[in-house]
This record gives C-alpha cells, structure tokens and sequence, in this order.
C-alpha cells in the first residue's frame, strides 16, 4: 500500500509554514541559513514552533536542555498505561550558511502530517508528540546532537555547560541569557519515557533516492562518526623579515593534517573534512602562533575511521600539536523490524544508509525505538544554500510520515 496523498489543507499549511519559515535566519546574500542555538534567530524559530502548536491547540513543554515537545493525547497517561507515544519532528538549526530542508523539513513535515491525520478524522490510540530539538548541528559550541545527547546523557551536563562558542561564551551563560537555567541540564528520564517510537522525517543528504528514482526512502544505519579538535603551536614573527630556516610556522602542521586526513580517509575507504580552522593572531602579514582545526571523520567501519583519526594524530605529533576527541557516535542501526514495517507499508519504499549523523541516532542508541525516512534530494548537496527537494517529494515524505504515524498510532503493536 502507498500512503493516501495529501489533503488540501495539509498541503496548504505546508507551504504557508514554509514560506514564514524561511525569511529566519537567512543571509539575503547566499540565500544560506545560519540558525545556532540559543541565539536571537533560535528564540525566533522556538517562537515559530510555539505559534504553529497554538494554532492546533498543542501545549509546548521543554525539557531539561530545552528541547520543545507538543502533545495531541497525554503522554503521561500513555506512560501510566505502559503504552508511551509516537513523536515526530527534528531541529531547526542550521550549520554556518546551511541549507532551509536540513532540519526544518522534519518539523514543518511533522506539523503537516499531524494535520493530515486530522483531515482524515484519525483518532489516536496512542498520543503523537512533536519534537524540534535544539543544537542538532553543533554550529556554535561543537558538539552536534547537544540536544538530544544531553537529553539522553551522552553528553554529560559539565562538559556542556563548559563548552564555548567563537567568542569564549560558555552553553551555561548562553542558556542564562535565553532565560534557561543550565543547571537542569542532565539526562531526563520523564522526557524519555514518553517516546514509544520516534520517526524522524529528512531530506537525504546524498544519492541513493535519486539513483533508485524513489521520492522517499527509510533509514537503515547512520555510519559512526566523530569530530576532533587539534592544536598546532608556533611562533608569532613578522612575514617579511624573518627567515625560513627561523620559523615556527603553526600553519605547516595545519596544512600537513588537512592532506593527512584527505590521504588516510583515502586509503582507508573512509570521508574526512576540516570545515574548520582558527588561526592566531590571525593577521597576513603575521607567522601564525597557534593554528587550530576541526577534523569530521566517518565511514562505514568504526575501525577504520579511528585509523583515519590516528594517522592524522601522528602527523600533529610531529608539529608538537594535540589533538582531542569532541564527539563519538557509534554505528547506529535503526529498529530493522521497524524500517521493515514502514517499508512495507510505503508500498516497497528503499531502506537506505547514510553517513550524516541525527538527533535520531542519538536516541536509537540510547535503546528508543527509531526510525527515519529521507526525501529525495536532486543534487544530493547538502549543508550548503543549494540544499534543495521538489515540493511535491516533500509533500510525499509528509504523506508517508502521516502513514506510518496512523500505523505507529492507531492500535497495533
Ligand atoms: C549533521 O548533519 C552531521 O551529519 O554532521
Ligand atoms: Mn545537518
Ligand atoms: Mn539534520
């Protein structure tokens, strides 16, 4: 069976949502998006989320970290009754100049496909939650998934109260200057025992839609990956008037690592990225002091990206720097009777792969049942303004997303 097509009115809140979705965050230059957590641009996207779930009567609660939940049933009645909901949704953040699907299209996805199920007079037996967690890409304090990892303990509330964004502010005052107290942070385990299931809805960040001609597809497995930081010493001189033979260059070892990593993802049939660098001082007419970077390894095989990872190490070494892990995320495999089930009820939908990392694999791992389901993207870019998906696949991940909450909600198993 292939899910029933739009109503109207759903396919028409969609695109209202969308289009007062899209003037937030956006640079009119690049037509990129640069939503980070726990600024001015996010308390205006929680607004909008807050706005979207009056409208439908929801309440909005957050949770320990800030993450927004809207409920059409009682959870806690569900949790009572041993039988806990069914939640949908993603993020709204973006990665510097990001793309407008990445995220949001879960959320606005998640909206629209409630309003679906209510134009089809659908009753819940079990309550449906909307989520749209925060901090999904990292952007500001460098842990991806903060969110949804603090929520479910993976990132202890010390180390994400200390880290700090560009400018040295730490999670701890940025969340005191958006009127949250970062003392609440921890795992929370009330929040937790409301998902029965959680399905998140996404554009795909690669091919295999496209290759396969499918508008949608579900999720398998996310390949583990990581981030780490690396710092390479030098010495500040002047560019003119100091010797080759006399420099401590910080820059040599950057450069060294960024080939390393490119040559050893290469050889180990892995991907490895530095997306991002600071330099001190900083200046082009300065010998860089200290130049640090970020390195994002990932792969199919959790063996080989840590050897992608050590052979960067070495060469760090050899210019006295250091390198430190920011974040691990093991392979995660989605609930394979479940991304049977969604498969099967979307008429032979692909199960695919992918190596971008969600706040759904974060919570697979945490042992909640989960799955996802990703919308065709022509040019598979993504994490760039030319991110991009045809509305009508939109509109048919929306409709898939409603299917399977009218499965995952209504009365079976
Ligand atoms: C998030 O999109 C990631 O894969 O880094
Ligand atoms: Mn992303
Ligand atoms: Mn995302």
């Amino acid at each position: 069976m292939s899910s029933t097509p739009l109503q109207d009115g759903a396919a028409t809140g969609f695109r209202r949502m969308w289009r007062d979705l899209e003037v937030l965050g956006r640079d009119d230059d690049s037509g990129g998006y640069h939503r980070f957590a726990w600024t001015r641009t996010d308390s205006e996207l929680r607004e909008w989320f807050e706005g979207e779930c009056a409208e439908r009567g929801l309440d909005v609660t957050t949770d320990r970290v800030g993450n927004q939940w809207a409920w059409w049933g009682d959870p806690d009645a569900a949790v009572a009754a041993g039988d806990p909901g069914v939640v949908i949704g993603s993020h709204l953040d973006s990665v510097p100049d990001g793309g407008a699907f990445d995220g949001p299209l879960g959320v606005v996805g998640a909206f629209s496909a409630l309003d679906q199920l209510r134009e089809n007079g659908f009753q819940p037996s079990r309550p449906v939650g909307i989520v749209n967690f925060v901090d999904e890409e990292g952007s500001r304090f460098g842990v991806a998934c903060a969110g949804s990892r603090v929520l479910t303990g993976a990132l202890s509330p010390d180390r994400a109260r200390s880290l700090t964004d560009r400018d040295g502010l730490s999670m701890a005052e940025a969340l005191r200057r958006a009127g949250r107290d970062p003392r609440h942070l921890g795992r929370d385990e009330d929040t937790l025992g409301r998902i029965g299931t959680f399905v998140e809805l996404h554009i795909e960040q690669g091919l295999h839609l496209v290759d396969l001609g499918r508008a949608v597809g579900v999720g398998s497995d996310i390949w583990p990956h990581g981030r780490w930081r690396f710092d390479v010493p030098g010495e500040a001189n002047h560019a003119g008037t100091t010797r080759l033979a006399d420099r401590e260059d910080a820059m040599l070892g950057l450069a060294a690592a960024v080939i390393a990593a490119r040559r050893s993802a290469e050889s180990h049939g892995c991907v490895a990225t530095v997306g991002k660098v600071n330099v001190v001082p900083g200046g082009v007419n300065a010998i860089a002091s200290c130049a640090t970077g970020w390195l994002d390894a990932r792969g199919a095989e959790a063996d080989s990206v840590l050897r992608v990872v050590a052979e960067v190490r070495d060469v760090i070494h050899e210019f006295d720097g250091l390198m430190t892990q920011e974040s691990w995320t093991p392979t995660t495999d989605f609930d394979p009777a479940l991304a049977r089930r969604i498969a099967t009820r979307l008429g032979g939908a692909p199960v695919i792969g992918t190596g971008a990392g969600h706040d759904a694999g974060i919570l697979a791992n945490d042992g909640v049942r989960t799955a996802m389901l990703f919308v065709r993207n022509p040019t598979g870019v993504s994490h760039s303004p030319d991110e991009w998906a045809a509305v009508d696949d939109c509109l048919a991940g929306v409709a898939a997303l409603a299917d399977v909450v009218s499965d995952l909600a209504g009365g079976g198993e």
